[in-house]
């Protein structure tokens, strides 16, 4: 016969699909080491109540080793009526130790024990990720710095504007990625809160030690009220905007990236690590490792919208729905480990094809720097863009390039040009004229690159 920690009550078994509905324990097994974990805190804490001896705190803790053992070696056997995590392990402990097995939940409720269960791995989740996101911003500025040479053309409203360096674009994604960073880690200050010792809503009655617990469990706080512990959910709410967030700014570069691969711009092409084929067009080469990362974060924001759904009109304090919390989490934490994976890796191994990137400007993304010649004359700048756009204007109606115009040409526009206008037509130069702290020039793109280094150096 079956054993269910609520059954006293209960008359009869549940009906299959109900029991198929409540059950947990197909994906919250994914926290079998954390559940032993805050366990055996729990056991400790009740010794030093008093309420249990040393001796049956032993066995507690001894047994829930074992229960870990099989887990790890893969011979845990889940067993109907394993509704989740908590009722596995429990029942599994009792079949071990016996009786004291009992003992254990006293105060305990498996709302401050789930809670406690998901804080723990979030944190180790949050450790991975903002590993991995380190790791890929390494290899974004290792690419910014190799090719710091390469000038290609930059955009507002996808039409070509001024000429940029290539590693200021990669960096302005750099700054994204960092601030994501610094989220993440204010996330895991929220997450790292002790939950349990809240038992079910009200709190402990056997006077457990939560400071006691929380540096058991390496928790910096100890959560302030049980009802808000047990019912709210907003550090997982805030974990996945952080994965949307994230998302959203990978998106956007690999759209960036899937735009300049096509062959209509050429200006990268990505390794055939990170591309694929068509099955019917032979000659298909697809940025399917973009598309993957652009559309990931759709899924993404499904989960967010999900969770926060779920959440809203929840009566305090701790409701069923809320278990589903798990599953956006776990999925969120895979999705985001290999997406942010793949993005430090496609730009690791991609190809910056120099000559397109050249040939992709054009005279006129430097009319911008016919006014600046004529305002570095004196002439106001309001003036001076008036003065450059009937250049632009004069050289469409002479079907000419704006570089092809003569000096007779641009003095009959303006007295103030005179033969050093014929030297504007550098693209090097335009660059190198944007020396302010964040602009293209060399000597700023390195100057970012060692602050967001020296950054990561000292975070
Ligand atoms: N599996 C449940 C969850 O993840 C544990 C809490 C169940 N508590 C309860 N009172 N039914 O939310």
């Amino acid at each position: 016969e079956e054993h269910r920690l609520w059954g006293g009550r209960f008359d009869g078994e549940p009906d299959e699909i109900m029991r198929a509905l409540n059950d947990s324990i197909h994906y919250d097994k994914t926290l079998w080491k954390v559940d032993l974990k805050g366990s055996k805190a729990y056991a400790k804490s009740l010794a030093k109540t008093g309420l249990i001896t040393e001796n049956e705190c032993e066995l507690l803790v001894n047994g829930l080793d074992k229960v870990g053992e099989e887990w790890s070696n893969n011979t845990f056997e889940i067993k109907s009526g394993d509704e989740d995590i908590h009722t596995a392990n429990e029942r599994r402990l009792k079949e071990l130790i016996g009786a004291v097995a009992g003992k254990l939940h006293t105060g305990r409720s498996r709302n401050d024990q789930t809670m406690t269960d998901t804080c723990l791995w979030l944190r180790d989740a949050i450790d991975t990720l903002s590993q991995e996101l380190t790791t890929c911003i390494k290899f974004f500025l290792k690419r910014a710095e190799k090719d710091k040479n390469i000038i290609f053309p930059g955009y507002t409203h996808l039409q070509r504007a001024q000429p940029i360096r290539w590693s200021h674009w990669i960096l302005c994604y750099v700054f994204q990625l960092k601030r994501d960073l610094e989220r993440l880690f204010e996330v895991r200050k929220r997450v790292n809160v002790l939950p349990l010792g809240c038992g079910a809503l009200a709190g402990n009655p056997f006077g457990v030690d939560r400071a006691f617990l929380a540096k058991e469990l390496g928790f910096e706080t100890v959560s302030d009220n049980s009802l808000d512990t047990v019912g709210s959910r907003d550090a997982i709410l805030e974990f996945l905007q952080w994965a949307s967030m994230t998302s959203l700014h990978l998106s956007r570069w690999a759209e960036d990236l899937i735009i300049y691969s096509s062959k209509e711009f050429s200006f990268v092409t990505l390794s055939d690590t990170y591309s694929t084929g068509s099955s019917l067009m032979p000659q298909k080469k697809n940025a399917d490792s973009l598309e993957l990362i652009r559309g990931k974060a759709g899924r993404v924001y499904g989960l967010l919208t999900s969770m926060s759904c779920i959440v809203k009109g929840l009566p305090m304090t701790y409701n069923k729905d809320l278990q589903e919390d798990k599953q956006s989490i776990f999925e969120a934490f895979g999705i985001m480990q290999s997406v942010i994976k793949i993005s430090g890796a496609v730009l690791h191994t991609l190809t910056v094809n120099e000559d397109s990137c050249t040939k992709a400007l054009s005279a006129d993304m430097l009319a911008t720097d016919l006014a600046y010649f004529l305002v570095r004359k004196g002439v106001p700048f309001r003036e001076a863009h008036e003065m450059a756009g009937k250049c632009v204007a004069l050289a469409e109606k002479k079907k000419v390039l704006l570089s092809e115009l003569t000096l007779s040409d641009f003095q009959g526009i303006n007295q103030n040009f005179d033969e050093t206008v014929l030297k504007v037509w550098n693209y090097e130069q335009s660059v190198e004229q944007y020396t302010s702290y964040g602009g293209t020039s060399l000597k700023s793109v390195e100057e970012q690159i060692k602050n967001v280094k020296q950054w990561l150096a000292d975070k």
